[in-house]
């Protein structure tokens, strides 16, 4: 058997956004992963794997993001046939937005086409936050909802798996910079801390709710208040260059808010379009990384959609 290619784009996503650790995440409009397969006898087939940091991702479809979650939802679908995947990177692995989870969720709607379509949301995402639970050092669905579903997610529960997609504001843009420096979820996850407190668990509930009524309603100024994180990003920040610098720049700058992108390093900045230009943000980001003597990628960006046919 050789069917006809297909080709689905998977976009970056930001996860945590504050207080929402593993529960909130949103696809952004850019960069994105190009993946292309077709209908083959048997099995996972990898034959190309190009792009920025293809050289450090494995070809082996057991231990590939990719190839992890299209075979996820062949067996889930029952499928007769298997799939030859060719994998085109616009997300560098190790950046903070969704890298693995764009191969995840790109692999698992991939698949979910090739089977016609027989799984819910929520099945859809499962399967591909199984490959982020091979390849990151533990289960989160918080890029894959959104790569997959579009917008701004928030997982209320992981057991039973419920999530829910809100509309996010119009006028809300993303600065995301990207400094040359890689950090993997694997690492990220390793230092976090094992117990919160009360008062930690406190303010990170205040936060998180008034964050989604702010999505809801468009108050980016609340957005921007509520953006607060007092575990995971501290906890965090030692493996990550001048984190603090960039996000005070960004502040300096008009943003609404600075922030850690996932488990980094990419900072994340908020701006509202109709306010702020979002390039003198990410120029003064990236001014403030040359001087100290480090290349820092930058993108001007918004919120988009999920997974989608090219
Ligand atoms: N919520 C996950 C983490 C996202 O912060 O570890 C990883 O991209």
């Amino acid at each position: 058997m050789s069917g006809k290619w297909t080709k689905v784009a998977a976009p970056a996503t930001i996860s945590n956004i504050g207080p929402g650790f593993d529960i909130f995440g949103m696809a952004l409009k850019e960069p994105f992963d190009v993946i292309e397969g077709k209908k083959i006898d048997k099995g996972i087939i990898i034959s190309e794997i190009t792009g920025p940091g293809a050289e450090t991702i494995p070809a082996d479809p057991k231990k590939n993001s990719v190839g992890i979650a299209a075979s996820a939802v062949l067996d889930k679908c029952g499928a007769d046939f298997g799939i030859e995947l060719k994998i085109k990177k616009g997300i560098r692995p190790c950046s903070g937005i969704g890298s693995s989870g764009a191969s995840a969720a790109g692999g698992a709607y991939l698949a979910h086409l090739l089977c016609g379509e027989k799984l819910n949301d929520a099945q859809l995402i499962l399967c591909a936050a199984m490959a982020e639970n091979v390849t990151s050092g533990g289960l989160h669905a918080d890029n894959v909802a959104p790569c997959i579903l579009g917008g701004f997610t928030v997982i209320r529960s992981y057991e039973p798996f419920e999530v829910i997609r809100i509309e996010p504001p119009e006028d809300l843009g993303v600065v995301v910079a990207m400094p040359d420096v890689l950090v993997s979820t694997k690492e990220a996850r390793a230092v976090l801390p094992a117990e919160v407190s009360v008062k930690d668990l406190v303010f990170h509930a205040g936060n998180a709710s008034c964050l989604v009524h702010a999505m809801e309603t468009g108050d980016i100024d609340l957005l921007g208040r509520s953006v607060k994180d007092a575990v995971f990003e501290p906890a965090r920040a030692h493996l990550i260059p001048h984190l603090k610098e960039a996000e005070s720049v960004a502040m300096s700058l008009g943003a609404k808010a600075s922030f850690l992108g996932g488990s980094g390093p990419c900072v994340i900045s908020f701006f509202s379009i109709s306010k702020h230009n979002g390039d003198i943000i990410a120029d003064g980001i990236r001014n403030m990384y040359a001087d100290k003597g480090m290349r820092c990628d930058t993108w001007v960006t918004g919120w988009g959609t999920g997974c989608r046919r090219l």
